[in-house]
């Protein structure tokens, strides 16, 4: 059964589900999700075919499966969708949006083992035993630690049915064959961390916390938008599991206002804590985002009303 939530996550779940979609209206999603997310679909679907299983890895509040069973409902196809992800604020929107789908089912992806700890579960013990067809994972794998890569690499690798395949899409990995004049999805909310780090009211609070608590505190916020990783990264745990590779990458415009909404979802807004929701912390958050997009602008890789976001898009089979 799933958790009830509070309204920190309630009101989590719905502002990121904004930002993906203007007022929260499925047929509006903002032009980066619609874009980033339709060039993923299009490396998916010739793979999709009537009553397959398909997994959606890291769904958060449904974005990418809502656009996929967008296409498939057109073109009266019917798959069964499993939507994994860790974050129930998120994942309860999902539910909400997607619950009432017979074909849509919903397993949160970690749980509390014997010992108390957190611990995510094995996709093989969630299909039990089952095979997809195709598993997707939009916009997620960078924001898993290097150091699960090559397992999860083996889970997918033993979960897929021999035609199956690998499709994921990535705005925040670094690569070779980035134009210059783009930037990583998440460059400018780094940019308003650094901007924010020494902000005085911050540092105020953060001292007046315990040493260790302050510390604890400043690692959790900088893994809200962690450090970018090669692409490779991802691609050598794929081959060592028997994975083929084929990369594509497309430009991306993340309007200025998108850029806005996306980092004040209160999730992504802690990257400015201590300081607590709300007037203060979200205009602290605004000033210093205006500051990071005018030198992307200087930089080149962004213009009056957007940055151009480089997206990379990864097509794996077993096949050989
Ligand atoms: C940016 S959202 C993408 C959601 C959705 N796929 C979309 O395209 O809108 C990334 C999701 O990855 C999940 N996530 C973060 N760390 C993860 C991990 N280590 N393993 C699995 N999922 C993770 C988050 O909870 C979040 O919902």
């Amino acid at each position: 059964m799933p958790k009830q939530l509070d309204d920190f996550q309630i009101a989590d779940g719905e502002a990121y589900h904004r930002a993906l979609y203007h007022n929260g209206d499925l047929n509006h999603p903002a032009d980066w999700h619609r874009e980033s997310v339709e060039h993923l679909i299009d490396l998916t679907l010739p793979h999709i075919h009537e009553g397959a299983l398909v997994v959606d890895y890291g769904s958060g509040t449904g974005g990418s499966a809502i656009e996929l069973l967008k296409v498939l409902d057109e073109r009266d196809i019917s798959i069964e969708l499993v939507l994994m992800d860790p974050l129930i604020s998120w994942f309860g929107k999902a539910r909400e949006l997607l619950g009432h789908r017979d074909d849509v089912h919903f397993e949160l992806s970690i749980l509390t083992d014997d010992s108390g700890n957190t611990v995510f579960r094995e996709l093989g013990d969630v299909l039990s035993g089952r095979k997809a067809d195709v598993i997707i994972s939009s916009s997620t794998l960078h924001l898993i630690p290097i150091s699960a890569l090559g397992d999860l690499a083996r889970q997918f690798s033993e979960c897929l049915s021999p035609n199956g395949v690998f499709v994921w899409d990535s705005g925040d990995v670094e690569c070779d064959f980035r134009p210059k004049d783009t930037a990583l999805l998440h460059d400018p909310y780094r940019a308003v961390r650094k901007l924010l780090r020494d902000d005085d009211s911050r540092q105020a609070m953060l001292a007046e916390m315990a040493e260790e608590d302050a510390i604890r505190a400043e690692r959790r916020v900088d893994r809200i938008f962690p450090v970018p990783f090669s692409v490779d990264a991802i691609l050598d745990p794929l081959t060592e599991a028997g994975f083929t590779n084929e990369v594509t990458d497309h430009v991306v415009e993340f309007s200025n206002e998108d850029a806005e909404r996306f980092i004040l979802v209160p999730r992504l807004a802690e990257i400015a804590a201590p300081l607590m929701q709300g007037k203060v912390r979200d205009d602290s958050i605004r000033e210093v985002l205006s500051i990071a997009l005018s030198d992307m602008r200087k930089s080149g890789c962004a213009s009056t009303d957007s940055y151009r976001s480089h997206w990379v898009y990864g097509l794996h089979s077993l096949m050989g």
